[in-house]
C-alpha cells in the first residue's frame, strides 16, 4: 500500500463540523421552525387494513373551529400518485384502502390542536374487505388479490451451474427456514415538512429527508407543476437509516397540497406513534435455504427460496429485493446456484429502505448455514470461511470477476487477530460464553439495479478571502457526509478544513444527483467535487506558474501554498492575483457510474462497481437460567477502501454494530391483523448505551481506484453481519441454533429447554 502523507487531511480524525450544535441542542430541525400565519396539517388515515372507501363527514370537518382546508383525493390538482419504482401508491387513497394508517385525507388548520381535533373527528365510511396480514399466506390461492394475479410485486431469480447434480455429489447438506422481523428505523427526529408557496406559482418544501430530488419529483407530480416550479431544501436531518428515502416524498406532498390549496405555509410534523405506525420499515422475511459442501469444505451449491413482505404497495420493494438477491449467496465462491426471491403484497404498512437494504435478511440465513456446514464437516467456522471467501480474481455469485479493492481476507485475518483467544466457555454455574463470526460483503452504490440514477453534481467556489464554499445534491443525515466532503474539498484545494463550508442541500443549486442511499454519498459527491476542483486547480496553477518562473506541470498544491521545485508561494497570493485578473474560481462538477450489468433471466452480471468487505467476531455470554444474551465484545473489521475520516468510520462501526444488536436481540414490531401494537419507544425496545459492549473497530484499507482518494463508501455495512455473528455465538456457547430473529430471552430459553428435553 502507498505510504500516506502524514499531513494529509484525508485519513485524519477530523471533528465533525456539525457535532457541537447537535450535542449542545442548539441545532434547528424542521419542527423548530414556526412562522406567523402558518397552517398545521394532520392526516386522516385508514383505521382498517383493507376496505372500500365510500364516503366521509367532510362537511362537518370543514365547519370545525380553526379548520381552513379539508382535502381528499378528488382535490389533488396533479397526479394522485407518489413516484417511487412502479408508482402504484396514491398520495391519498381513492377506491380501496390497503393498510392501517394509509393516508385518506388532509386537514389544514390554524393550530396543531385544531388540526388534531378535526382529524380525530373524521369519520370514514369504509366497507371492510378480507385482509392479508400474514406474508406467508399472500400467495395462497384463496387470498384476496392486492397486486396482479399472485400478489407478487417482483420475482427475481439467480441461476448458475447445476444445483441438482451438485446436491447429489455433496458430502454435507444443511437445510433451514429462517425468519427475520420488521425493524423500525428509530431515527431521533420524526418525519416532518414545511411547504411554502413562492412567487410565480412555485412551491418550496423544506424538511427532513435523504433524497431531495425524489421529493421534488413527487411534489411536482401531485401538484401538477413543472419540476422548475418546485424547490426542495433539506433541513438538518436527525437520522434516517433509509427511513427517509421514499417516505419524505409522501410527507412533502401532504404538506404541499394544503399549502397549494390555501396559499399559506403548511407544516406537518409526524408524532412518533404516527411515524412508527405508518412509515416504512425493514421487510420481514421468510427464507428457506439448502446449502451443500464437499468433504474438503468447499462450498458446492446454494438453493434458496424466500419472500420479503412488501406491504400494501410496491414502493422500494423491487430494488430492495434486487439488492437482497445479489447478496443471497454471501461473499463466497459457489459454482451452483438457484435462488428465487419474491416481494409479496400484504395489507400491512409498505416496507422500504433500511441500512443494508434487503441484505441483512439473507445474510442472517447465509451465515447461519455456513456455520452449520462447518459444524457438520468438523472445520472451524473461521477456517471454513477462509477456504470459501472470495478474493481478487474470483467470480461472485452473479459471475462478476473481482478486480480491485478486495479486502475480504484481510478483514477476516485482522478481525481474528484483534479478537485473540476465545473466552473460556464456563463463566459461572449458569453462564456460558461463546464466540461467533460472520463474513459479509456489500455492493457499494446503486449498482445495476439503479444505474439510471447513478449521477451526481457539485459546485465549488473559492471566495476572495481564500475560503471555499461547495454544494452537492446528496444529503447529511447524521452519517458525517458534510465533514468527509469538506475534507475532500480542503485537500483538493489546499484550504484549511475550517474555512470550507457546505451549503444546505437544495435542488436549485445542483443538478439532480440521484438519491442519498446505498452508502454512495462520499464516493459519488466526492468524485463530483474533485471534478469541480480540477478546473479551479488548473486556473490557480496557470496564474501561479509565471509568478514562480516555472511551468504548470512542475507545480504542487499543498495546504496553504503552491510549490515549485525551488520556490513556494502562499495560496492566498495566487487567489488575490486570480481576483485581480477576474479569473473564474468557481466550477461545476459531475460524476456518473457506468458499466454495471444484470441479466434478469439468470441473475448474472457485473452487479456493482465495487464491494465493501467485513468480518465481525462477537463474544457473548448466555444466561442459561433466563435466556438472556449479553454481548461482551465486538471486533468489527471493515474494508472501506480508504477512511476519509477515521473517526467517522469508527463512529459508523460503533453505531451500526449497536443497531445490528437491536435487530439481533430485541427489536420487534408486534403486528396483529395489520395493526401495529407497539408504536412507542416504551414498547418498541432498542439498545441504549447500557447495552453497548466493547466495540473494537478494525479499519482495512484496500484502495478503490474509482473512489475519491481510494474511498469506496461506508455507512450500512456495520449493521449487516452482527445478527448472524450473535446467532453463531449462541450456538457456540450453548449448542442451540435459533433461526428466527430477534434472539429474545424467551426464544433462547425455549430452545435451551427443548435441547434439554431432547437430551433426557
Ligand atoms: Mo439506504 S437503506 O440505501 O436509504
Amino acid at each position: 500500500m502507498k505510504k500516506k502523507n502524514p499531513t494529509s487531511i484525508i485519513g485524519s480524525r477530523t471533528a465533525r463540523s456539525d457535532a457541537l450544535a447537535k450535542v449542545c441542542g442548539t441545532e434547528k430541525f424542521v419542527a423548530d421552525y414556526m412562522y406567523d400565519g402558518m397552517l398545521h396539517v394532520a392526516v386522516i388515515r385508514s383505521p382498517v387494513p383493507h376496505g372500500e372507501l365510500q364516503g366521509s363527514n367532510r362537511r362537518e370537518l370543514e365547519a370545525m373551529p380553526g379548520v381552513v382546508a379539508v382535502l381528499f383525493a378528488e382535490d389533488i390538482p396533479g397526479k394522485n400518485c407518489i413516484p417511487v419504482v412502479l408508482s402504484d401508491m396514491p398520495c391519498l387513497a381513492t377506491g380501496n384502502v390497503l393498510y392501517v394508517g394509509e393516508p385518506v385525507g388532509l386537514i389544514g388548520a390554524e393550530t396543531p390542536e385544531a388540526a388534531r381535533k378535526a382529524c380525530a373527528a373524521a369519520r370514514l365510511d369504509i366497507r371492510p374487505l378480507p385482509a392479508i396480514t400474514d406474508p406467508e399466506k399472500s400467495r395462497d390461492e384463496n387470498a384476496p388479490k392486492l397486486y396482479g394475479d399472485e400478489n407478487v410485486f417482483t420475482h427475481l431469480v439467480m441461476r448458475s451451474g447445476d444445483v441438482q447434480t451438485a446436491f447429489q455429489k455433496a458430502s454435507v447438506i444443511v437445510e433451514g427456514t429462517y425468519r427475520t422481523p420488521y425493524q423500525e428505523h428509530a431515527y431521533l427526529e420524526p418525519q416532518g415538512m414545511i411547504a411554502t408557496p413562492e412567487g410565480d406559482g412555485a412551491m418550496k418544501v423544506t424538511g427532513s429527508m435523504q433524497c431531495p430530488f425524489y421529493v421534488q419529483d413527487a411534489v411536482a407530480q401531485v401538484l401538477g407543476l413543472p419540476l422548475a416550479k418546485v424547490r426542495i431544501v433539506q433541513s438538518t436531518t436527525g437520522g434516517a437509516f433509509g427511513g427517509k428515502e421514499d417516505v419524505p416524498s409522501f410527507v412533502a406532498t401532504q404538506a404541499a397540497l394544503v399549502a397549494h390549496a390555501t396559499g399559506r405555509s403548511a407544516r406537518l410534523i409526524y408524532s412518533r406513534e404516527e411515524d412508527i405506525t405508518t412509515t416504512s420499515k425493514r421487510h420481514p422475511a421468510v427464507l428457506h435455504y439448502r446449502t451443500a459442501a464437499d468433504k474438503k469444505g468447499n462450498l458446492l451449491a446454494v438453493e434458496a427460496d424466500y419472500i420479503l413482505d412488501g406491504g400494501a404497495y410496491t414502493t422500494l420493494s423491487p430494488v430492495v429485493l434486487w439488492r437482497s438477491i445479489v447478496h443471497s449467496v454471501g461473499p463466497y465462491r459457489c459454482p451452483n446456484i438457484k435462488v428465487d426471491a419474491r416481494a409479496v403484497a400484504t395489507n400491512r404498512v409498505p416496507c422500504g429502505a433500511f441500512r443494508g437494504f434487503g441484505s441483512p435478511q439473507v445474510l442472517f440465513a447465509v451465515e447461519s448455514q455456513m456455520d452449520r456446514l462447518a459444524d457438520e464437516l468438523g472445520i472451524e467456522p473461521a477456517e471454513f470461511r477462509r477456504r470459501n471467501l472470495l478474493k481478487s480474481g474470483d467470480k461472485t455469485s452473479t459471475g462478476q470477476v473481482l478486480k480491485d479493492s478486495v479486502g475480504s481476507h484481510q478483514t477476516l485475518e485482522n478481525a481474528l487477530s484483534a479478537a485473540g483467544k476465545a473466552p473460556e466457555k464456563k463463566v459461572s454455574s449458569s453462564k456460558r460464553a461463546g464466540r461467533g463470526i460472520s463474513t459479509i460483503f456489500y455492493g457499494v452504490g446503486l449498482g445495476a439495479g439503479g444505474e439510471h440514477l447513478a449521477r451526481t453534481g457539485a459546485t465549488v467556489q473559492i471566495l476572495r478571502d481564500g475560503s471555499a464554499v461547495f454544494s452537492v445534491g446528496t444529503t447529511e443525515m447524521g452519517q458525517g457526509m458534510r465533514t468527509a466532503l469538506g475534507q475532500i474539498v480542503a485537500e483538493a484545494l489546499g484550504i484549511p478544513f475550517e474555512r470550507v463550508q457546505m451549503t444546505a442541500t437544495d435542488t436549485s443549486r445542483v443538478p439532480d444527483s440521484g438519491p442519498t442511499v446505498a452508502s454512495r454519498a462520499t464516493t459519488m459527491s466526492g468524485n463530483a467535487l474533485l471534478s469541480a476542483c480540477k478546473p479551479i486547480r488548473e486556473t490557480l496553477f496557470a496564474v501561479a506558474a509565471p509568478l514562480l518562473n516555472t511551468t504548470t506541470d512542475k507545480l504542487k498544491l499543498t495546504q496553504g501554498q503552491i510549490e515549485s521545485p525551488s520556490k513556494t508561494i502562499p495560496l492566498q497570493d495566487v487567489i488575490d492575483e486570480c481576483f485581480q485578473r477576474r479569473e473564474n474560481l468557481a466550477a461545476e462538477g459531475w460524476y456518473r457510474v457506468e458499466g454495471t450489468t444484470f441479466d434478469k433471466s439468470t441473475g448474472q452480471g457485473d452487479a456493482y462497481v465495487t464491494y465493501a468487505w467485513s468480518t465481525n467476531v462477537v463474544d457473548i455470554e448466555v444466561d442459561t437460567e433466563t435466556g438472556v444474551v449479553e454481548v461482551k465484545r465486538i471486533f468489527a473489521a471493515h474494508d472501506v477502501g480508504r477512511a476519509v475520516n477515521v473517526s467517522g468510520v469508527e463512529g459508523q462501526i460503533e453505531g451500526g454494530s449497536v443497531q445490528g444488536m437491536g435487530y439481533a436481540l430485541m427489536e420487534d414490531i408486534l403486528s396483529e391483523d395489520g395493526v401495529i401494537r407497539n408504536p412507542q419507544f416504551s414498547t418498541y425496545i432498542i439498545p441504549t448505551a447500557v447495552d453497548t459492549p466493547e466495540i473494537k473497530p478494525v479499519i482495512v484499507e484496500v484502495p478503490f481506484e474509482g473512489g475519491p482518494f481510494g474511498a469506496k463508501g461506508f455507512g450500512e455495512q456495520p449493521l449487516m453481519g452482527i445478527a448472524p455473528a450473535i446467532a453463531n455465538a449462541i450456538s457456540d456457547a450453548v449448542g442451540v441454533r435459533i433461526n428466527e430473529l430477534p434472539l429474545t430471552p424467551e426464544r433462547v430459553f425455549a430452545a435451551l429447554n427443548q435441547k434439554n428435553k431432547n437430551e433426557d
